[in-house]
Formats: structure tokens, sequence, C-alpha cells
């Protein structure tokens, strides 16, 4: 479904991703691990085209993204969960999930029924006003409204991040909900451990390099993350 075939980009004369290639299959769940500044959240932005790659290209169901301007990639079937969720502070939870369907008006009711079905407590909280929520009910609401558009590809930038260790658990559990549902998932995660547990394969992302790939059970596995990241 998507393929990323050596691409590099960065910033105004600093490179953050160095010929980075990876492909997600449809139905698959995959992670791109690593530490701060490893260029995760770059990655994510290069594939709803919110930034530019200087080289490579980037592929989604075999059509070239390159000339894809940033305010179709929805209608094409990929939605961004951005770091810090961005959501709209001053509507309530269900406003914020009705933005989410700007794209596919029709199918508004279906699809609310399906992400309340996901998330029941989203429900009881549809009134709330989203900035008063909770960090943890904030990252619901957030991929709540990135699933009304119906999405082929699901982006997802560190939803654990900055959330308590009992929220961290609870957002890793709906994220494997969502991979087990069959959605197609690409997260990005600094909570290694977690995120492995949920996904089916993943890439070690280092200093805008992807150093190691395989299975999440590999990885888990493999001598140098369990060095580096896990602590063991
Ligand atoms: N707008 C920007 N201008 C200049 N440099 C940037 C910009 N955004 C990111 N960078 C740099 O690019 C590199 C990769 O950043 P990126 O945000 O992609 O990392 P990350 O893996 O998402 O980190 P984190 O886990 O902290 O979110 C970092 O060195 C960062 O300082
Ligand atoms: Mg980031």
């Amino acid at each position: 479904m998507l393929h990323v075939a050596n691409v590099s980009a960065g910033y105004a004369g600093f490179q953050a991703l160095f010929d980075v290639s990876l492909d997600v299959n449809a139905g698959e769940s995959v992670a791109v691990i690593g530490p701060n500044g490893a260029g995760k959240t770059t990655l994510l932005r290069l594939i709803s085209k919110l930034i530019e790659p200087t080289r490579g290209d980037i592929l989604f169901e075999t059509k070239n993204l390159n000339d894809v301007p940033p305010h179709s990639v929805v209608a094409r079937g990929i939605a961004h969960v951005p770091e810090n969720r961005r959501l709209f502070p001053r509507l309530t939870a269900e406003e914020n999930l009705r933005m989410g369907a700007f794209t596919s008006r029709r199918q508004y009711a279906e699809r609310l029924d399906q992400v309340y079905a996901l998330f029941p407590l989203l429900k009881e909280r549809r009134r709330q006003i989203a900035g008063t929520m909770s960090g943890g009910e904030q990252q619901m609401c957030a991929i709540g409204r990135a699933l009304m558009s119906g999405p082929k590809l699901l982006l997802l930038d560190e939803p654990s991040a900055g959330l308590a260790p009992v929220v961290v658990q609870a957002i890793f559990q709906l994220v494997g909900r969502i991979c087990a549902q069959g959605y197609t998932v690409l997260i990005v995660e600094q909570n290694i451990r977690q995120v492995l547990k949920v996904v089916s394969r993943a890439y070690l992302l280092d200093a805008g390099r992807i150093v190691q790939s395989g299975s999440a059970a590999e990885l888990l596995a493999a001598p140098e993350i369990q060095k580096a990241y896990l602590g063991l």
C-alpha cells in the first residue's frame, strides 16, 4: 500500500532523513521506532505531503505522491494523527470528530457509530469541550477524528507521548484493537517495548537512517535493541 523508496529530507540546510526505504502492506501494522530526534515525525510529514523530499519517491497504492498536493492526501485515504494531537480545543469531542469527516459527509453517521463502538468512552464525553479532556481522552479523540475520514492508511505520531504510564497502557491497548480490526497502520514511537507488542513489523530509525528492520518479535529479541533501548 505504501512504498517509501530511498527518501532523503530535511529542513533548510539540515538533513533529517538519509535514504530511507520502507513498505507497509494492506492490513498490516508497522512501527517506526527510534529515539528523540531520529526523524520519525519528519517521515510522517513526508507521507502526508506536509514537507517534500529532497530525494526519493513515496508511492501510495502504486501512485507516486510527488505531484499530490497536501490537501488531497486525506481524500486519497491517508489520515495523520499528528504529534501533540492538535485537536480544536474549543470544540466538543463530537465536533472534532465531525471535522475529521469533512471529506466524506455522507458516511458521517455510520462512521461516528464505528468510532463510538471502538471508543465507548468518547461517546460518553461527546459533549465535552476537547480542551478540557484528559490527555488520554484527547489522544483517543484525535485518533477517532482521523478514523472519521475512513482512511486506508492511518499514520500515528507517538500517541503515547506525554501521557501517564497507566494511560499509556490504555492507548496501546486501543492501538492494538485498531490494528486487530484490520486497519493499515504506520505508527512512530519511542515507547519501543509497548509498541512492539501491538504491531506486526517494525523499522528502527536512528539519526535519520533505518538501521534495522524485522518482525516485532525479532526486534524485541535483538540484543542491540535490548541493550540500547530496553535497558536489558
Ligand atoms: N522545523 C524544523 N526545522 C529545523 N529542524 C527540524 C525541524 N523539525 C525537526 N527538525 C530536526 O530534524 C530532526 C528530526 O526531527 P523529528 O521531529 O523528525 O524527530 P522525531 O524522531 O520525531 O523526534 P521526537 O521523538 O522528539 O518527536 C531533529 O534533529 C530535529 O531537530
Ligand atoms: Mg516526533
